[in-house]
This record gives structure tokens, C-alpha cells and sequence, in this order.
């Protein structure tokens, strides 16, 4: 969908329907008094019946009958002006783009209020993109015709002045590269296993950094054995693919600038290796590398956007699989860091290519460094999908990723990493083992992860419940939700 901004009079312009947000609180804002008077008081009327109260995601369609020249008039209820935040305005934006387009409509207008917030705008641009977002790449006939054909291709917000447009295209450009990088992850984690290896992940970073101006720096196996990728390369010996380590880098202009590393857990399936899982569900491990889906994600809007940081993207990605060379419970590896590890099971895998990532990032000597992993199902039991579990050594990174979080609406809940849990990963032969003592997974996996995020101040955020399977938003899908690359983007810009 084409977002523009132009200026003019609602009444003047040709498209499918003017979009008028009302306030359940106020319903007789400014534009809507213009539209009544157009429509020689039908609109008051409808109002007077009480089928259209303003509520949040409730709209209704009105006919204009050639009183002005769009078609239709819609009204779309924003709530009660207090209760409005950003989430809301997505959730509404998702709501109307999607309506909208299901009436077959192919262009809208939104007339914005004056009073409209820089973050709202930001929000609605967001929300209405992210809301129509479809995968269809693998499909080659259509399941329905009629809804194939309907798609919204056109949204114009109308500003009174000049002015108000060279202020709100910015926010508008800044909300679309940020939707494209959300979709970029999204993209990427729908990918089915066999559509998206170790190989084909490094050469889309290698696309991304090139039309965004990043550098990019892929390892492939004989360069991981060489400078002693262990654990990642451990992972990757049962499966036919190679790994790959991929890191991309973010300078700005000048010197003096913090550095801030981004690592991913890249596991492009993860069948459990040969602790092998069940098979219900499993289909679901091609989602495996949401974490480095989202690192991707965000470098490539990070990439244009042009923050005053510089960012480090780190990726390790690997397939998990259990072919005859595959490592076995009770192996032990030796670590990039040199610390080495008893591989209590295979299917904790994430937490294995993490260590190698984490120790190589230290050298970078970060200001701080965010994991993303989908690293347990026991995130899911604990928090649903509603929110991420974070666990970090540092409360002020922790106080950036929470506020970056607040504003996004990528919830993160902070569970405790208290010196108390790491009797849990104690091994009776290696420095440590990868499973914990079966209680508190999500905190154990973590634990883990500690042992290898030294030197610097670290967050690690477990989004196996986040990255996919989220319910009942307007603007993000069930399958991929491409979460942490508005996190991301946000902590990294207010910096
Ligand atoms: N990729 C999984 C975690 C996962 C499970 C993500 C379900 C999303 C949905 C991870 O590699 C894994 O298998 N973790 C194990 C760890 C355990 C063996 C300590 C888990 O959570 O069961
Ligand atoms: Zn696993
Ligand atoms: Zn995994």
C-alpha cells in the first residue's frame, strides 16, 4: 500500500471514502461538522439514532450521495480522548485498513486532525501496513478470487497547510521503513525450512547490507573452524547444511559514538536433533531464527534511518537436526570462549550457538548487547504470547529495553537472573551443562547464557512466545509477528 500526504480539502477529493476518526467522548470534532453540513445534516442524524457510539474498532459507512465527491464517508471510533495511546491507534488503524480493504475499497483518505501526536501518526502509518501483511510466496493458486482481487493499494492523509506536510512526512517515511523492516523479519521467519537454510539467510543479510549501506561479514564452516565457532559448528554436524556466522555493522558519521550489539539465535529448523521432538507441532520450529529475523529486521531499518550509535548485528544460524554425525547427549564441546559444555540435550540447542555468539561479541567491547531467541517453550507457559521474558546483568540496559518496550507495545516481563539459579547448570564433567535442573526453563536457559555475556552489560529476551501464535491484534498475524524489530529500532533511537 502507497501511504501519501497531501493538502487540500476533504470534500475535493476523489477516493474510495473519506476516514473520519471520531471520539467517543466528543463526537463533534471540527471535520466532522464540515462533513454534516456537506450532507445537509444526515450524518447528525445518524448520530441521533445511537448505531454509531465511537468506540474503538467500530465503524460505520455512510453514503454521500454526490454531496461531496468521495463515495463514502466512514466513521471510525477512536474511544475516549484520555484513554487514547499508541497501541489503541494501531489496534484502530489495523482495524480500518482491514475493513476497509475487506469492502473491496482501493484508496482511502484520512483527513488528520490538527491535535494528531507525532507518535500516533507514526503508530497509524505502522499499523496500517503491518495489518494488511500477507504471506503468499509458496502459493500458486488462489483460494478465492473475490478476496484476491481486493486489495487497499492507496492511503492519503490530508493536512491543512504545507507546513503540517513537510512536518508529518518524515514520521511517515520513518513509520514505513520501520513496517518493512517488521515485515522483513516476518518474511523471513515464514519461510519454510527448505526455503530459508543457514547459506540463503547469509545471502539475504549480504542483500540487505548492500542496499542499505551496512557492512557485512559472513562466515562460512571452514572459517568457523578456523577461528574456533565449536559449539555453533557442534550444532550444525548432524545436518547436511552448512552454518554460517553473519555479522553486520552499523557506523555513524563521526567519533565517539556508543556500540550496541544485536545477536539472534538463526536455528532455521530445529527438529530437537537427536533428542528428536514429537512430531505435533514441529512444523513450527521453520521459526526457529525469529531472533535472527528480527536483528535483520532491524539493521535494515537501522540502516536507514541513520542513528547516532553504532550497531553491531550478530547471527548465528545453523539448522538443529539428527543425521549420524549429529552430537549426543553427554558430548561435551569446547566453547569459543574456551569454557567447555556438556550437551545434556540436543534440543537445547539455541542456547549452544548463543554462547559461541555472545563470547565473539565482547570484543566489539559493547555498551551493551540484546539477544533475541526463541529459546524455550517454557516462556510460552510463563507468559503466554503476550510477552517476552527478559533476564539481564545490567538495570540500566534493562530500563532501555522496557521503555523501548512500553512504547512499542513488544511487551517484555523481567524475570529474575539471582546468582541463586546458577546451582542449576552445574555439570559432574564440563564447566557447565545445558539444560538446567528442570525447573524454571526459561530463567535456566538464561543462566546459561550468562556464563558466555561477559565483559558486558546484556539483556537476553526469550520471544518464543512473542515471535508467533500471537491472538487477536489488528496488526499482527498468528503466523510470523516479526516482534523485537520495533523494540529494537525504538531503544536504539532513543539511545
Ligand atoms: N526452539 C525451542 C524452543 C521453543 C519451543 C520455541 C516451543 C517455541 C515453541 C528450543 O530450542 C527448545 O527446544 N528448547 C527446549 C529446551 C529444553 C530441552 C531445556 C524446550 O523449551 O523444551
Ligand atoms: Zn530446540
Ligand atoms: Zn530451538
Amino acid at each position: 500500500m502507497k501511504i501519501t500526504i497531501e493538502t487540500g480539502d476533504f470534500r475535493q477529493t476523489e477516493t474510495d471514502a473519506i476516514l473520519i476518526p471520531i471520539l467517543e467522548d466528543d463526537m463533534h470534532n471540527e471535520l466532522l461538522l464540515i462533513a454534516d453540513a456537506a450532507l445537509e445534516g444526515r450524518i447528525q442524524a445518524f448520530l441521533n439514532l445511537g448505531d454509531f457510539k465511537g468506540k474503538p474498532k467500530t465503524s460505520s459507512v455512510l453514503y454521500t450521495n454526490g454531496a461531496i465527491k468521495a463515495p463514502r464517508i466512514i466513521l471510525i471510533g477512536l474511544g475516549n480522548y484520555a484513554e487514547i495511546t499508541a497501541e489503541k491507534v494501531r489496534q484502530v488503524a489495523g482495524y480500518t485498513a482491514r475493513q476497509t480493504r475487506d469492502m473491496g475499497l482501493k484508496s482511502i483518505t484520512v483527513p488528520l486532525p490538527p491535535e494528531t501526536q507525532d507518535d500516533w501518526a507514526q503508530a497509524a502509518v505502522e499499523a496500517a501496513l503491518l495489518s494488511l501483511y500477507e504471506f503468499k510466496e509458496h502459493k500458486t493458486q488462489s483460494d478465492d478470487k473475490d478476496e484476491d482481487n481486493k486489495s487497499l493499494g492507496a492511503l492519503t492523509f490530508l493536512v491543512g497547510s504545507e507546513v503540517e506536510k513537510s512536518l508529518i512526512e518524515p514520521i511517515v517515511e520513518r513509520g514505513r521503513t520501520i513496517a518493512n523492516g517488521t515485515m522483513l523479519a516476518r518474511d523471513l521467519s515464514n519461510q519454510p525450512g527448505n526455503h530459508l537454510t543457514p547459506t540463503q539467510l547469509a545471502e539475504k543479510a549480504q542483500e540487505v547490507a548492500e542496499a542499505t549501506g551496512l557492512n557485512c561479514t559472513v562466515f562460512d564452516k571452514a572459517t568457523l573452524e578456523e577461528k574456533g565457532f565449536r559449539t555453533l559448528l557442534a550444532v550444525a554436524q548432524g545436518s547436511a547444511e552448512e552454518p554460517r556466522f553473519i555479522i553486520l555493522e552499523y557506523t555513524p558519521e563521526g567519533e565517539g559514538h556508543d556500540t550496541v550489539a544485536l545477536v539472534g539465535k538463526g536455528i532455521t529448523f530445529d527438529t530437537g536433533g537427536i533428542s528428536l521432538k514429537s512430531g505435533k507441532g514441529m512444523d513450527e520450529m521453520k521459526h526457529d531464527m525469529s531472533g535472527a529475523a528480527a536483528v535483520l529486521g532491524a539493521m535494515q531499518v537501522i540502516g536507514h534511518l541513520k542513528p547516532n550509535v553504532r550497531v553491531i548485528g550478530v547471527i548465528a544460524t545453523t539448522e538443529n537436526m539428527p543425521g549420524s554425525t549429529a552430537i549426543k547427549p553427554g558430548d561435551v564441546v569446547t566453547s569459543y570462549s574456551g569454557k567447555t559444555i556438556e550437551i545434556m540435550n540436543t534440543d537445547a540447542e539455541g542456547r549452544l550457538i548463543l554462547a559461541d555468539a555472545l563470547a565473539w561479541t565482547a570484543q566489539y567491547q559493547p555498551n551493551g548487547v540484546i539477544d533475541l531467541a526463541t529459546l524455550t517453550g517454557a516462556v510460552i507457559a510463563c507468559l503466554g504470547h503476550i510477552a517476552a521474558g527478559a533476564m539481564g546483568t545490567d538495570d540500566t540496559l534493562m530500563e532501555k529495553v522496557k521503555n523501548a518496550a512500553e512504547k512499542t507495545h513488544e511487551r517484555v516481563w523481567e524475570l529474575p537472573l539471582w546468582e541463586d539459579y546458577d546451582e542449576g547448570v552445574k555439570s559432574k564433567v564440563a564447566d557447565v551443562q545445558n539444560i538446567g535442573d528442570g525447573t524454571a526453563g526459561t530463567i535456566a536457559g538464561a543462566v546459561f547464557l550468562k556464563k558466555f555475556a561477559e565483559g558486558y552489560p546484556w539483556v537476553h529476551l526469550d520471544i518464543a512466545g512473542t515471535a508467533w501464535g500471537v491472538k487477536g491484534s489488528t496488526y499482527i498475524p498468528e503466523t510470523a509477528s516479526g516482534y523485537g524489530v520495533r523494540l529494537l529500532v525504538q531503544m536504539i533511537e532513543d539511545w
